[in-house]
C-alpha cells in the first residue's frame, strides 16, 4: 500500500547544464513509472531542473537545509528559500554530511523540524559504520537516529516523510547490504517507529535501502517487504542506469 519511492542523490556532481541534459534524457525513460521519482540536485541546480522537468512526473529535491528561518548563517539556504525555488524533498542526515561536515542526530532533528514547517518532504538518512554493525550496535543506532529525527513531529507528519537506511559501508563501495540484512534493519526502523508511534504511522512511512544500489540488484531489494525504495548515489548519474531502477517492476 506504500507507493515506491526511488530517489537519486546526485551528491557535488552535475553543472547546471550538465543536470539539465540529464533530466532531459531521464524524463522519457522514467515517464511510465510507477514508482515517485525525485532527483536531489545541487542547490545551483535547482533552477535548470525544475525548468526541465515541469509537466514530468519528476520531483525536485535538495540535498541539504538550514534549521534556522534566516540571519547569519554564510553559505546556507534556508527552507522558505528551497520550497519558494520549487523544491519538493530535502535529504537530511547523510552520512557525508555527518562524517565531513559535522551532522549530529541533534541537528538532523533541527533540520527535519524546519524543512517539514515549510513544507518540504524530509528524506532522514541513518545508518552504521563497519565497526559499529561490527560490534553488534546496528539495531540499537539506527533505532536511536531514527527516534532523534522525528523527535518533535505530529503522526501526520512522519506518516509524510521518508527515511532512508543507508549503511555507511555499502555507500559508493560497491558493497551491498544482501536483501535480508537490508530488509531486516528497515524493519527494527519501522518497528522502533511502530513502538512510540503507533502502527498506523510505521504503516505509512517509507524507509527507502541506499548504498551501491543499482540496476543489477534493485529487484531483489525491492522484492523484500519493509523495502519502500531507493536512494541511489552512483547509479542515479546516468540516465538509462537510474531510469533502470526507477523501473524495477518492469
Ligand atoms: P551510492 O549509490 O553511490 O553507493 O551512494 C548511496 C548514497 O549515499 C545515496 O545517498
Amino acid at each position: 500500500m506504500r507507493t515506491p519511492i526511488i530517489a537519486g542523490n546526485w551528491k557535488m556532481n552535475k553543472t547546471p547544464a550538465e543536470a539539465k541534459a540529464l533530466v532531459a534524457e531521464l524524463k522519457p525513460l522514467v515517464a511510465d513509472a510507477k514508482a515517485t521519482v525525485v532527483v536531489c540536485v545541487p542547490a545551483v541546480d535547482i533552477y535548470a531542473v525544475k525548468e526541465e522537468i515541469a509537466g514530468s512526473n519528476i520531483h525536485l529535491g535538495a540535498q541539504n537545509v538550514h534549521f534556522k528561518e534566516s540571519g547569519a548563517y554564510t553559505g546556507e539556504l534556508s527552507a522558505a528559500m528551497l520550497k519558494e525555488a520549487g523544491v519538493e524533498y530535502v535529504i537530511i542526515g547523510h552520512s557525508e554530511r555527518r562524517q565531513y561536515f559535522g551532522e549530529t542526530d541533534a541537528t538532523v532533528n533541527l533540520r527535519t523540524l524546519a524543512a517539514v514547517k515549510a513544507g518540504l518532504i524530509p528524506i532522514i538518512c541513518v545508518g552504521e559504520r563497519k565497526e559499529e554493525r561490527e560490534a553488534g550496535y546496528t539495531n540499537a543506532l539506527v533505532e536511536y537516529q531514527t527516534l532523534i529525527a522525528l523527535n518533535g513531529l505530529t503522526d501526520d507528519e512522519i506518516k509524510n516523510l521518508v527515511i532512508a537506511y543507508e549503511p555507511v559501508w555499502a555507500i559508493g563501495t560497491g558493497l551491498t547490504a544482501t536483501d535480508e540484512q537490508a530488509n531486516e534493519t528497515i524493519g527494527v526502523i519501522r518497528a522502533a517507529i511502530c513502538r512510540k508511534y503507533g502502527k498506523e504511522v510505521a504503516d505509512a512511512v517509507r524507509i527507502q535501502y541506499g548504498g551501491s544500489m543499482n540496476p543489477k540488484n534493485v529487484k531483489g531489494l525491492m522484492a523484500q517487504p519493509e523495502i519502500d525504495g531507493g536512494l541511489i548515489g552512483g547509479a542515479s548519474l546516468k540516465a538509462p542506469d537510474f531510469s533502470l531502477v526507477v523501473n524495477f517492476d518492469k
